[in-house]
């Protein structure tokens, strides 16, 4: 192979197409980050990007029920076993599918380099596979899933209008902030019982943010308080697939219409992937 040639490959690698990792994140626990994060993903889906939704909650995971999707495999089947990291996805609808994460990342930093390996390959495999890998974590900032978060390209937070659930985001993303600075947040509030309350806790976080940590925070804007959120969970469907009119799919689908809009504008930035930034949190061991 000549210079030229090699080079090209290079650049072939450079451009290939990668998942954005997004980590859904609270402070608070309960405020809706799997009802969100699994119709975020649906909808994502909907307009045609390939996604993968990975339940983090560890110990707790409850997406599966969310999707009546059955799972008795996760990622530690594949970690331990010898298949490929596609035979423990799960395919929920067209471009949607699901990895149980739970407690099979509970343990990360004491996995030996072997595991270690195979989680990197099969991320890697993942991330050319998908256009979104959408993590939804447990509440707060334990040390469980930290490596996730830190790598993530974007960590969306969900907070409610309550002053103590806008303290617990504010406190999170200050924990997420302190560790790497350039973090890329987004911020939603659910179960707005009108567009003020939604807008107020939104200006208060991110002006708290812009004032005290001189840092930038992107607003996907609120989320309606909407019975029909509940009744999707008793029917284990997204509410955006069972009940698309009601208050709650209405807003989601504009807020996900708008960041796949700004998502098409960003000139993808290849410096650093998330694969990357998770196996050097390894070599940092
Ligand atoms: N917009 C909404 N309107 C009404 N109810 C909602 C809304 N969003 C979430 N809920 C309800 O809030 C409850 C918690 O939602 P969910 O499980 O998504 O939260 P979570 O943040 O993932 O919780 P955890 O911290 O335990 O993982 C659910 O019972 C759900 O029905
Ligand atoms: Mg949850």
């Amino acid at each position: 192979m000549d210079q030229a040639e090699t080079l090209r490959q290079k650049m072939l690698m450079i451009n290939e197409p990668q998942a954005k990792a997004i980590a859904v994140v609270s402070g608070k626990g309960g405020v809706g980050k799997s009802n969100f994060s699994i119709n975020f993903a649906s909808e994502l889906a909907a307009k045609g990007n390939k996604v993968l939704l990975m339940d983090m909650d560890i110990g707790m995971g409850n997406v599966h029920i969310l999707l009546g999707a059955s799972s008795d495999k996760n990622i530690l089947h594949y970690l331990e076993g010898e298949g490929a990291i596609e035979d423990v996805i799960v395919k929920i609808e067209e471009n949607l599918s699901y990895i149980s994460g739970g407690s099979g990342l509970n343990k990360i930093v004491e996995w030996k380099d072997l595991e270690i390996q195979r989680l990197m390959d099969g991320f890697s495999i993942l991330q050319k596979s998908y256009d979104y890998l959408i993590f939804d974590m447990g509440a707060g900032a334990s040390e469980n899933g930290l490596e996730l978060i830190m790598s993530a390209d974007e960590v969306i937070v969900i907070t409610t209008g309550e002053p103590t659930s806008i303290m617990d985001a504010y406190s999170m993303m200050k924990f997420i902030h302190m560790r790497d600075p350039e973090k890329a947040f987004a911020l939603l509030c659910n179960r707005v019982m009108n567009p003020e309350e939604g807008k107020i806790a939104l200006h208060r976080l991110s002006s708290a943010m812009n004032k005290f940590l001189n840092k930038d925070v992107r607003l996907l804007g609120s989320l309606p308080e909407d019975p029909y959120v509940r009744r999707s969970v008793i029917n284990q469907t997204p509410f955006t697939k069972l009940y698309p009119n009601s208050p709650a799919s209405k807003t989601l689908k504009n807020i996900v219409h708008a960041y796949a809009e700004q998502q098409n504008e960003e000139i993808h930035n290849v410096k650093k992937r998330f694969t990357e930034r998770l196996s050097g949190f390894f070599r940092k061991k």
